[in-house]
C-alpha cells in the first residue's frame, strides 16, 4: 500500500502577511464549504479540491442525484489522469454494488437487525413518495418480521443472503391450509 505523508501540502495558501498549506492531515479531517445558493461552491472550491484530491493520488466515493455531477467528475478524472480508476454506478450501467452481500460480510455473526434496517431504507428510498401506502404500524411491523425472519432462513439454507433467495423463500410461503398439512410419515407434530 502506497503511504502517504500528511504534512505533504495539496494546496498553497499564501496572503500579504503569510504562507501557508493546505496538506493531507487537513484533507483528511475533514471539509465544509459554506455559501448562498449558486455562490459557487461547487465550481469554485469544490472543484479545485476534487482536482487535488485526484492529482494526488486519493481515492474517494462520490453520492450524487445532480445529473451534471457525473459529467463534471469524468471531467476532473481526465484532467487529472485518473480515467482508469472511475467507477460509474448507475441504472443500465455495468457495474453493481450488492449491498445485502456487503453487509452480511461484515462481520462472522450476521446481525439480523442491521440488515432489516438496510433493506426497510433501500426499500424506502425506491418507494414513492405519496404511493398511497399506509403508514399503519401494523403493517410496519408485519414487514419487519416478514423481513427479519426471510433473513435468517436464508442465511440459514444458503450461507448467504440475496433478494432473489429471499424472494423466492416468501413466494413459497404456504397460502392455504392444505399446503400447512404436515408430512405424517415424520411422525406427531409435537405442540409447545
Ligand atoms: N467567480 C465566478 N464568477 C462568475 N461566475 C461564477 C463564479 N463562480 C461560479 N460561477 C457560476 O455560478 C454558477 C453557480 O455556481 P455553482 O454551481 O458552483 O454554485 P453552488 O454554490 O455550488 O450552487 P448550489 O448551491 O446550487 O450547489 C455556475 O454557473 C458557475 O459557473
Ligand atoms: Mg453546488
Amino acid at each position: 500500500m502506497e503511504l502517504f505523508d500528511l504534512d505533504r501540502p495539496l494546496i498553497e495558501l499564501v496572503s500579504s502577511q503569510e504562507r501557508g498549506a493546505w496538506n493531507i492531515r487537513h484533507a483528511l479531517e475533514g471539509v465544509q464549504i459554506f455559501g448562498g445558493i449558486g455562490s459557487g461552491k461547487t465550481s469554485g472550491s469544490g472543484r479545485m479540491l476534487a482536482l487535488k484530491y485526484l492529482a494526488g493520488g486519493f481515492g474517494g466515493l462520490v453520492l450524487t442525484v445532480k445529473p451534471d455531477e457525473k459529467q463534471a467528475w469524468q471531467d476532473y478524472c481526465r484532467l487529472t489522469g485518473r480515467e482508469q480508476d472511475l467507477i460509474i454506478l448507475e441504472p443500465n450501467g455495468p457495474h453493481r454494488f450488492n449491498f445485502l452481500q456487503y453487509e452480511s460480510r461484515q462481520s462472522q455473526n450476521v446481525i439480523t437487525e442491521n440488515i432489516v434496517e438496510v433493506l426497510k431504507t433501500v426499500i424506502r428510498a425506491g418507494a414513492e413518495k405519496d404511493s398511497g401506502k399506509s403508514d399503519d404500524a401494523f403493517w410496519e411491523t408485519a414487514l419487519d418480521m416478514l423481513i427479519f425472519n426471510v433473513i435468517d432462513l436464508c442465511q440459514l439454507a444458503y450461507g448467504r443472503i440475496s433478494v432473489q433467495q429471499m424472494y423466492d423463500i416468501v413466494q413459497t410461503i404456504p397460502k392455504s391450509n392444505e399446503n400447512l398439512q404436515t408430512d405424517e410419515s415424520q411422525g406427531p407434530v409435537k405442540a409447545f
